[in-house]
């Protein structure tokens, strides 16, 4: 079976085709950090102007990377939830129009649960049942994971996503656009003992997260408790330091919960997907702690952590197969 995937719920405009579920045949990314940079941040009515302009050229790039005609594709697959709403309507609306053009299924596929399906693309791999951690920029979600369609959250964020952390924090220390992956890059050169903040332990079960008391810490480091201060007073040796110290402590405080989660499941495998899972140290810290306790750790791909339509496609597939395709009236959802 092949899918054709759609993924345009924040800042990537991405096409891609999958077969079976698993085969990548292309997987086509338009990436708009340049076009938000200077903004610091994603501008929401910015992200859908360019879905809108990228969304035919990229469509036209993945075909033919993988060589295939439209009519040879067996169902057109997109990301209907969650995200920005100008962002999600682009991809559904071209979405909605390939299946009645084509005369295919359609299918709706949530974001958040294509992130934990990440892990397997390319490969055969069953990962469940398992503990998923989805991190990313607008997400901190922490399932137990039973099977492609079955996903129970079991922790999730209070406040602040662990991605949207970094960036913040990133921002604070004056660091380059997107803060993720800077603050990834700066800390391998810092301390990570340097400086302590508080590992914060949510929910009576302790698998709740709160990554704002953090960044708060971060910033009275950095302007001092009456904020008179800037960051360019700081040397590069005492902001790498700052920046992975923090970064040591969102990664305890989602190994470890993760761990705990394991425990209280009574379940052998953990998945990892989102953009921070493209962090380095997370990858590290998951790997290695798996290892000691002997359970399985299957991280997503680099290029399947951030935002992709590779995942969407892949998780289409089961869904089809389950007989959960959407109508002509499917919407999106912020
Ligand atoms: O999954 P994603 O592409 O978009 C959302 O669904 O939100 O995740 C983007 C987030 C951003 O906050 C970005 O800073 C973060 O992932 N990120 C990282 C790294 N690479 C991307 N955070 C920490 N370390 C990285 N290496
Ligand atoms: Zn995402």
């Amino acid at each position: 079976m092949l899918i054709l995937g759609i993924e345009t719920s924040c800042d990537e405009t991405s096409v891609a085709l999958v077969a079976d579920g698993r085969h990548v045949l292309s997987s086509v990314v338009a990436s708009q950090i340049d076009l938000h940079r200077k903004y610091g941040g994603v501008v929401p009515e910015l992200a859908s102007r360019a879905h809108l302009e990228w969304l035919v050229p990229v469509l036209d790039e993945a075909l033919g990377q993988a060589g295939v005609a439209l009519s040879e594709i067996d169902a057109v697959a997109v990301t209907d939830t969650p995200g920005l709403i100008g962002s999600l309507l682009i991809g559904v609306t071209a979405a909605k129009m390939l299946a009645w053009q084509l005369d295919r299924p359609l299918v709706g596929v949530n974001h958040i649960h294509a992130h934990a399906y990440a892990v397997c693309l390319e490969t055969d791999l069953q990962p469940w049942p398992s503990v998923a951690l989805v991190v990313s920029g607008g997400h901190t979600t922490m399932f137990d994971y039973r099977s492609p369609l079955d996903l129970r959250r079991i922790g999730r964020t209070v406040d602040d996503a662990a991605g949207e952390a970094f960036d913040k924090v990133a921002a604070i220390l004056e660091l380059p656009y997107p803060g993720g992956p800077s603050i990834d890059r700066l800390s391998r050169q810092g301390n990570r003992r340097a400086i302590h903040f508080k590992r914060t332990r949510m929910g009576d079960k302790g698998l709740d997260f709160s990554f704002s008391g953090i960044k708060t810490g971060v910033l009275y480091q950095v302007r001092g408790q009456d904020m008179a201060r800037t960051a360019d007073t700081l040397t590069e040796e005492q902001k790498a330091d700052l920046a992975a110290s923090f970064q040591e402590a969102v990664v305890d405080m989602l190994t470890s919960a993760v761990l705990r989660a394991t425990e209280e499941l009574g379940v052998a495998s953990v998945v990892l997907g989102g953009g921070v899972a493209a962090n380095s140290r997370l990858r590290e810290k998951m790997q290695s702690l798996c290892a000691k306790r002997g359970l399985q750790c299957h991280i997503s791909p680099l290029k399947y952590c951030t935002d992709n339509a590779a995942m969407v496609a892949g998780l289409a597939c089961h869904l089809l197969r389950d007989g959960q395709a959407a109508g002509l009236d499917l919407d999106a959802r912020a």
